[in-house]
């Protein structure tokens, strides 16, 4: 049977996850390096990971997880420059003028994409930018800055690595409503500002179930702008215990999800967020809930794991 990697290869996408750099040993590393083309670092590249406290940097995390994509003939997803979460705290509680926020921001955007220069294939230069109606965020960024740090980060993160696919990432946008609207009309702002903007992520956090039935033509009018998109994080939680009904739903929902990257010719790729229920965020933010990725916590392939495999068919 063939590795996910190489059934999504042969339909001209990547199929990615998110891992854990201290976890990349043993069967959890074996099965993250056979069967993904793509990685995300789940936590290692954020601002609070990166530089926890102001001029010391500590790369070793985000370091593990590059190498070893690069050891497996892996595309790197860089996750994330400017975020209003997992910030160090000198960021975020820190008194800013806009000039000295817009100059440290733009500073670590440089920085961080400067290292990894020629080894990160796709950024998520900007992640959740957008309130549930749409209107901006009043991050520290969003509310000291204005929508104009959006421009100015996609700006710097151009210039440190021309090479790098720079996208706009966010959570709630994946079907059509105020939300996706929100980031549809971002986009076209900053394409019309000539914003050096290659694509637009969809989470897709989903729930058993409830994939968005406008979730390709979503896709297919972002892509109409001229961007490229991707499903940035996938998971599907479900109430536990996980019973062969839930799972099979869910299966439906991984091969949906699927189904709608490939028919959109712009869609880049997919990345499930965490590929095993033993590395998933979803039973600490959401208690009572989980067996949201496609292996179990014992590393053996769910029903989910089929729905992909089937949804990207025969090499
Ligand atoms: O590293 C510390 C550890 O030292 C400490 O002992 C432990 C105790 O709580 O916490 C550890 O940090 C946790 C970190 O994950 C690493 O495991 C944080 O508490 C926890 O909040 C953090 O959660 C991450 C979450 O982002 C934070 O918002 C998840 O792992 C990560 O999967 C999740 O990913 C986000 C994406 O970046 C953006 N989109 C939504 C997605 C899900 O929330």
């Amino acid at each position: 049977e063939a590795p996910l990697r190489d059934l999504a290869d042969a339909r001209g996408i990547y199929l990615g996850t998110a891992v854990t750099g201290g976890r990349l040993t043993g069967g959890y590393a074996d099965t993250a390096a056979a069967q993904f083309g793509s990685v995300t670092p789940g936590n290692e590249m954020k601002w609070g990971s990166v530089e926890p406290v102001r001029g010391q940097f500590s790369w070793t995390g985000a370091d593990r997880v590059v190498d070893f994509a690069e050891a497996h003939g892996q595309e790197v997803r860089g996750h994330t420059l400017v975020w209003h979460s997992q910030l160090p705290s000198w960021v975020e509680n820190g008194t800013w003028t806009p000039d000295a926020l817009r100059a440290v921001m733009t500073d670590h955007v440089t920085t961080e994409v400067g290292r990894y220069k020629g080894r990160v294939d796709h950024w998520d230069v900007v992640n959740e930018p957008l309130n549930e109606d749409g209107t901006l965020r009043r991050s520290v960024f969003g509310a000291t800055l204005g929508e104009s740090y959006i421009a100015d980060a996609f700006r710097a993160a151009r210039a440190a690595d021309p090479a790098a696919r720079l996208y706009v990432n966010d959570y709630s946008t994946d079907g059509l409503g105020a939300k996706s609207d929100g980031m549809y009309a971002l986009v076209e702002r900053l394409l019309a500002q000539g914003v050096p903007i290659d694509g637009v992520g969809f989470q897709a956090h989903l729930i058993l179930g409830q994939v968005p039935s406008t979730l390709e033509a979503n896709l297919r009018r972002f892509a109409e702008l001229g961007v490229d998109v991707a499903i940035t994080e996938l998971d599907v939680r479900m109430t536990l215990p996980a019973t062969d009904a839930k799972l099979a739903q869910q299966k439906a929902d991984y091969a949906a999800v699927t189904r709608a990257c490939l028919a959109v010719t712009r869609c880049a790729g997919l990345t499930v967020w965490g590929f095993t229920d033993s590395d998933s965020w979803i039973p600490d933010f959401f208690p009572g809930q989980g067996a949201a990725t496609p292996y179990d916590e014992s590393l053996n392939p769910k029903p989910a794991y089929a729905g992909i495999a089937e949804a990207l068919g025969p090499v």
